[in-house]
């Protein structure tokens, strides 16, 4: 009897080592390359006010996103992030956050996160938030204390100073919405900093207090049971204490501002201290971190790993956003670079703040098959895609025309140069019907044109939309080792117009990838790296291939093929 007791207690106190954390994702096991589920999940990222809107008040909401589940799992996703949905008076639309651990009211309750949580598992998706550090609202009860007075306790949680002896703002930086990064508060008559608009004040991460708080603020998302966070605008987290001036560019900006070279309020390398204390945290809940990391070379990015792997597990790879064209040796030579420099890529090519691809890389002719070109090429390089929301439909953007039209603030300010992101945030288009069936109501944004074309219900039924390639393309992801796994080998490497590679497992198996990235035919002749495509060969995909024999191939423009070769068959 006593050994019984005995054993039981060994069993409890077993029990309690393995479970996980409250709220912590269960760990998973590495495959045997030692890459975990973030290496080859598909993510899927969702602006909340524009995705399903379950209530009619024309905005999404996260029992919107909830019904939405079942349409994500299909498609192969494996996480979703969703854009800020804490409470904030959207003046940014959510990145202004007035209260760190709640829900906006206009996207529901605590309650139905937890729902879409419990659902979103039972459908193997994860739940990434989105983290706004550097920044909180200038609502935010800290901030309001803060300016209450020059001695209040979290006086120094934001950055305070004094404008110079002519009343000037304390120095030239300049905000990246437009203007001074200073604002006049007259209760203290001292300036605050905002890298972004006057309403999204910067807090001082130099203070040990904020630190804490913000910690915290995660900690309390993961106890619900987030796998992970995106985290907002990483690089501006510190300033200069000094405020030295940026040296100044040629050039004015978008709002009609001097240039600058901001050396002393960007990737200061204080950054990094924040995002290994952020990566420790994240490991005790087996969480993931990515980061909206903009570099202009590859070589800039791998800083955010950390020098011992102690930093994001997911610096997003923003380059290709910028690539103007589509170009096979320009993607050739990026692609070369992300393998040179060891990292698992994470590739994006659109999101919230950028011009869909769909408008970006279209000719106005080829534009489907440019679409399915492009999701060819980025769920296939070795590395994690993130998706934004419509573009497995073709989404193209729908920018206002009139500056009375925008809603968004950087277009109303910078009008005609700068108009604002509203075109790449329109509402998802689920159906042919009113509004595309996103709501019931009169939608915040207007639909894009091609919601007739281009929705859910339409390309669901067709087996050759833009939808079903992703779908497939998506499976292949897991169901071909090659695939998951397999390094990345250069074909043709000096082919000006079409991009061909190869995955290849430990094994010897390949999948080989030609994308035609011109509006012309191209014949390919596939080198000799891995094994000839043959008789003996699967063919996976093919969209617009006129002949594939041996190693010569032919492409429509923008052709796609994606064939594997078994190496035992060789
Ligand atoms: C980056 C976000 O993606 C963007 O939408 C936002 O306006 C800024 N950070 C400020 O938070």
């Amino acid at each position: 009897m006593k050994n019984a007791w005995v054993l039981a207690g060994i069993l409890v106190i077993a029990m309690c080592a393995l479970t996980p954390k409250g709220g912590a994702q269960q760990k998973e096991k590495k495959d045997a390359a030692g890459h975990e589920w973030f290496n080859h999940a598909v993510f899927y990222e969702i602006y909340p006010r524009s995705f399903a809107d379950s209530n009619g008040d024309g905005v999404g909401d996260l029992r919107g996103i909830t019904s939405k589940l079942d349409y994500l799992q299909h498609l192969g996703v494996g996480a979703i992030w969703i854009t800020p949905c804490f409470p904030s008076p959207q003046v940014d639309f959510g990145y202004d956050v007035s209260d760190y651990e709640a829900i906006d009211p206009m996207y529901g309750t605590l309650a139905d996160f937890d729902e879409l949580v419990t659902k979103a598992k039972a459908h193997n998706i994860k739940i990434i938030l989105d983290f706004v550090p550097n920044h909180t609202s200038d609502q935010h009860k800290w901030f309001l204390e803060s300016k209450s007075s020059k001695t209040n306790p979290k006086r120094d949680w934001y950055f305070w100073r004094d404008g110079k002896p002519n009343g000037q703002p304390p120095n030239n930086w300049t905000s990246t919405f437009g203007g001074s990064t200073w604002t006049l508060d007259p209760t203290t008559g001292q300036y605050y900093y905002h890298y972004f608009y006057a309403q999204q004040p910067d807090l001082n991460w130099r203070n040990p207090e904020v630190r804490k708080a913000m910690l915290d603020c995660m900690r309390f998302w993961y106890k619900r049971g987030v796998a992970g966070f995106r985290l907002d605008a990483v690089d501006t987290l510190f300033e200069d204490p000094d405020l030295k001036d940026n040296p100044l560019l040629p050039g004015l900006d978008k709002f009609g501002f001097p240039n600058e070279h901001e050396i002393y309020n960007k990737k200061l390398p204080e950054v990094h201290d924040v995002m290994r204390d952020m990566r420790k945290l994240a490991d005790e809940y087996n969480a993931v971190l990515i980061g909206e990391t903009w570099t202009a070379n590859v070589s800039e990015l791998r800083d955010y790993y950390g020098e011992k792997n102690d930093e994001l597990q997911m610096p997003m790879d923003l380059m290709l956003t910028q690539f103007p064209k589509l170009s096979a040796p320009l993607f050739r030579e990026h692609i070369t670079a992300l393998e040179d420099a060891g990292g698992w890529p994470v590739f994006v090519i659109s999101n919230h703040d950028i011009v869909r691809s769909y408008t970006r890389w279209g000719d106005g002719k080829n534009n489907d098959q440019i679409a399915k070109m492009a999701a060819t090429m980025y769920m296939l390089l070795r590395g994690t895609p993130i998706m934004y929301y419509g573009e497995e439909i073709g989404m193209e953007n729908n920018d206002p025309k009139r500056r009375e039209d925008v809603q968004d603030p950087q277009g109303r300010r910078g009008w005609p140069k700068e108009i604002g992101r509203d075109g790449e945030r329109t509402p998802m288009q689920w159906s042919d019907g009113p509004n595309a069936g996103f709501t019931t109501g009169k939608p915040w944004l207007p639909v894009a044109p091609n919601f007739k074309t281009h929705n859910v219900a339409t390309e669901g039924a067709d087996p050759n939309s833009i939808l079903n390639l992703y779908r497939k393309i998506i499976a292949l992801r897991s169901s071909e080792p090659a695939l998951r796994e397999g390094k990345y080998i250069e074909l043709n490497g000096g082919d000006q117009n079409v991009l061909a590679f190869a995955r290849q497992d430990v094994g010897g198996n390949s999948v080989i990838v030609a994308l035609n990235m011109s509006a012309s035919a191209q014949s390919v002749k596939l080198d000799g790296k891995v094994a000839a495509p043959s008789a003996r060969t699967t063919i996976l995909v093919a969209v617009g291939v006129k002949a594939s024999e041996d190693r010569n191939l032919t492409l429509q423009p923008y052709g796609v093929y994606v064939a594997k070769v078994d190496s035992r068959l060789r």
